[in-house]
């Protein structure tokens, strides 16, 4: 077992190092949420600027557009984002907390981006 996997390992850390030094010139990119941050409290109906870390931002990117979805309990309302078609770079877009929400505390954002990049848990109150 250990004689075979040692080069799987091996191969597996060169591809990552080839990755490395040549990366592609433009990358997708997936910032960090800042606000909502974990356990904030927002109202529904209410208007907030959805905020993220732009400072790793890579030179080139390939999604410069972004879109930001409501999640509750980990399920994103795909249908209805709260905001889409602004540029990533910007690091804030503003949203309104749709007012026919249910109050409760698992709630997250998810900034598009490529796959979806879930923010912290916070809670949304009447
Ligand atoms: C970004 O794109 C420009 C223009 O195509 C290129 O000159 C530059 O090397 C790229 N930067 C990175 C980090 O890939
Ligand atoms: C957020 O709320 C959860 C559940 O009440 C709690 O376990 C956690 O410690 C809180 N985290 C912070 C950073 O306040
Ligand atoms: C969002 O941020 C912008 C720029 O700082 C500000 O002008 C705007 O009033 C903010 N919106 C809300 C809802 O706080």
């Amino acid at each position: 077992m250990r004689a075979s996997s040692f080069p799987a390992a091996l191969s597996l850390l060169v591809f990552a190092l080839v990755g490395m030094v040549f990366a592609r010139p433009t990358e997708v990119y997936a910032p960090p949420l800042t606000f909502p941050s974990v356990n904030a409290s927002l109202k529904a109906g209410g208007r907030y600027n959805v905020t993220w870390d732009t400072s790793k931002a890579p030179e080139n990117i390939t999604n410069d557009r972004g879109r930001v979805v409501l999640a509750k309990d980990g399920v994103q309302d795909p249908d209805h984002p709260l905001a889409k078609g602004f540029l990533l770079l910007d690091g804030r877009v503003e949203v309104t907390i749709p007012k026919d929400v249910q109050p409760g505390n698992a709630y997250q954002l998810v900034l598009f981006g490529d796959s979806g990049n879930y923010g912290p848990r916070f809670t949304i109150t009447k």
